[in-house]
C-alpha cells in the first residue's frame, strides 16, 4: 500500500487531496498544527478511531517551521509520496506577515527537502509543492505557461519563488523526484471564508438570508482563472505518477472578473446585480429579483465533504418571497467598494495554459466556473440557514462578515 505524507492537510487542498488518495488506496498521514481550538474541520469525516482495524487514516501534529518535527514525522512515516501544500496563503495577510510568510512558506520547503535527504530518502521519495501563478504576478505574457517568466506581486508570491526555485535545484543537485504544480485559483464550498471567491458566496447567502446588509469588496476589475479544487487535487496526484519529475501549469483556460463572479452569485439566488458609478464610488445594486426556486443544501451533494441533508425549515420555502420576509429588494445596495482591501501591490490578470498538462498528465477541469459557483452558494445557503434557525430562535450569532 503506498503512504502519503501531506502537509496542510486542514486546509482546503489538504482536505481534498487526502479524500481522493484513501479512494485510490493510499494510507494518508497529515501533519496538522496544535491549535487553541480544533481545526480539523474539513477532514473530520475521514476520521478513523485509531483502536479499529485497517485504519489508513493519520494525523501527526507538526509546523514547517519546525525542522526537528518535521523529520520526526518523515522519519516515521516513510512516506512513498509527499505532497507540500502547507502554508501561510493569503496574499494579502502576507503582507502584513512578511517575515511569518517566508519562514513557512519558502524556508518550510526547504526544511522538508532537506529532512528527506538527511534521512537518506532522496532515491525514492516523490515530492510535490504547491507553487502557485501568484509566482507570475505582473504578468509578462498572455496567457501564462511554464515558460513564462516570474514576477511575484507579494511577499507570499516572493516566498514561493524561493520555495518553486529550491525545488527545481534539489532536483537538479541531488536527483530528488520534486515537482512543482503551478496551479491558478481554485476554490469550493470549503474555501477559506476570506478568499474573495468564498468571501461572496458567503455573503450572497447571508443576504438571501437576512443575516448581512452589504458586501464591501477590494478591486473589483480583478481576474482571476478559477478553477475548482477537487479537479485540481487530481492534477497534484498525476504530476506524482509520471516517469519523470517535471513542473505543470494547472489552470482552466478562463479567466473571469471579480465582478462577473459577484453578477453569478448572486444570480444563484435570483437576483441581478447592476453596476453604478466607477472606482471607489461603484456600487452593485439589485436590479431584478425573480421568482426562482433556489435549492438549499447542496454542498458537493452525495460527495465526503460537507454532503450534510438539507434542512428542514428550508426545504421547500427558498423562493422570491425569502426575500419579501428577508427585506432584501431591488433597488438595495448590496455590493460597495472598500480599499481597504486594495492590494500594495495587485496582480491584476491571470490566465493560465495547461496545455503541458492536459497532453501529458490527460488532465482536464471537469467543473465548470458556473457550476463550481452554484454548489458554493448552495452550500453557503445551507450555513446561514442554521445561522438563521439560532437567530430566530432567540440564540445570539455572530457577525463576521466583511473581513
Ligand atoms: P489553505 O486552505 O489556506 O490551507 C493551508 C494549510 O496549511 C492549512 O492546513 C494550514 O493549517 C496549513 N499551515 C499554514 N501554516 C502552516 C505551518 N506553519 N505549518 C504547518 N501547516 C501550516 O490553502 P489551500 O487553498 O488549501 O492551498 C494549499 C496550498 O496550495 C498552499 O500552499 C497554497 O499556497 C497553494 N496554492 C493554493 C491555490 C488556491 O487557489 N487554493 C493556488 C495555488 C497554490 P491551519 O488549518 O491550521 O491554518
Ligand atoms: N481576498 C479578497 N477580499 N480579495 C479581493 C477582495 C476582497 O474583499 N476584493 C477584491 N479582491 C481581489 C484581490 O485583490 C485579488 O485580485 C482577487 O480578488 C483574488 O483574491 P483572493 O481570493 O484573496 O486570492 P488570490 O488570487 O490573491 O490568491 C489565491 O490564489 C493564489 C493562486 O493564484 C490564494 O489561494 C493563493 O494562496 C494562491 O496562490
Amino acid at each position: 500500500m503506498k503512504k502519503a505524507l501531506i502537509t496542510g492537510i486542514t486546509g482546503q487542498d489538504g482536505a481534498y487531496l487526502a479524500e481522493y488518495l484513501l479512494g485510490r488506496g493510499y494510507e494518508v498521514h497529515g501533519i496538522k498544527r496544535r491549535s487553541s481550538s480544533l481545526n480539523t474541520g474539513r477532514v473530520d469525516h475521514l476520521y478513523q478511531d485509531p483502536h479499529e482495524e485497517n485504519v489508513r487514516f493519520f494525523m501527526h501534529y507538526g509546523d514547517l517551521t519546525d525542522a526537528t518535527n518535521l523529520i520526526r514525522i518523515v522519519q516515521e512515516v516513510q512516506p512513498d509520496e509527499i505532497y507540500n501544500l502547507a502554508a501561510q496563503s493569503h496574499v494579502m495577510v502576507s503582507f502584513e506577515t512578511a517575515e511569518y510568510t517566508a519562514n513557512a512558506d519558502a524556508l518550510g520547503t526547504l526544511r522538508l527537502l532537506e529532512a528527506i535527504r538527511i534521512l537518506d530518502m532522496a532515491d525514492h521519495v516523490r515530492f510535490y509543492q504547491a507553487s502557485t501563478s501568484e509566482l507570475f504576478g505582473k504578468v509578462q505574457s498572455v496567457p501564462q505557461n511554464e515558460k513564462t517568466p516570474f514576477y511575484p506581486r507579494s511577499p507570499y508570491g516572493v516566498a514561493k519563488l524561493y520555495a518553486y526555485w529550491i525545488c527545481v535545484n534539489y532536483r537538479e543537485a541531488y536527483n530528488m523526484f520534486t515537482c512543482n504544480g503551478i496551479l491558478f485559483n481554485h476554490e469550493s464550498p470549503i474555501r477559506g471564508e476570506t478568499f474573495v471567491s468564498r468571501k461572496i458566496t458567503r455573503a450572497v447567502a447571508r443576504m438571501k438570508l437576512g443575516l448581512q446588509k452589504k458586501l464591501y469588496l477590494g478591486n473589483l476589475d480583478a481576474k482571476r482563472d478559477w478553477g475548482h479544487a477537487k479537479d485540481f487535487v487530481r492534477a497534484m496526484w498525476l504530476i506524482l505518477q509520471q516517469k519523470k519529475p517535471e513542473d505543470y501549469v494547472v489552470a482552466t483556460g478562463e479567466s473571469h472578473s471579480v465582478r462577473e463572479f459577484v453578477g453569478l452569485a448572486f444570480r444563484e439566488i435570483g437576483a441581478e446585480i447592476e453596476w453604478r458609478g466607477s472606482g471607489i464610488e461603484e456600487k452593485g445594486i439589485i436590479s431584478e429579483i425573480r421568482d426562482q426556486r433556489s435549492e438549499v443544501g447542496g454542498r458537493d451533494q452525495g460527495e465526503g465533504i460537507g454532503g450534510a441533508a438539507k434542512p428542514r425549515h428550508l426545504k421547500s420555502d427558498a423562493t422570491a418571497s425569502d426575500f419579501r420576509k428577508r427585506a432584501l429588494r431591488a433597488g438595495d445596495v448590496v455590493v460597495e467598494v472598500d480599499p481597504r482591501y486594495f492590494r500594495p501591490t495587485e496582480v491584476d490578470e491571470l490566465l493560465g495554459d495547461a496545455s503541458k498538462a492536459r497532453k501529458v498528465l490527460g488532465w482536464e477541469p471537469r467543473i465548470s466556473f458556473e457550476e463550481m459557483i452554484s454548489s458554493m452558494v448552495k452550500a453557503d445557503l445551507e450555513e446561514a440557514s442554521r445561522d438563521q434557525l439560532c437567530k430566530d430562535s432567540g440564540y445570539r450569532v455572530l457577525n463576521y462578515s466583511n473581513e
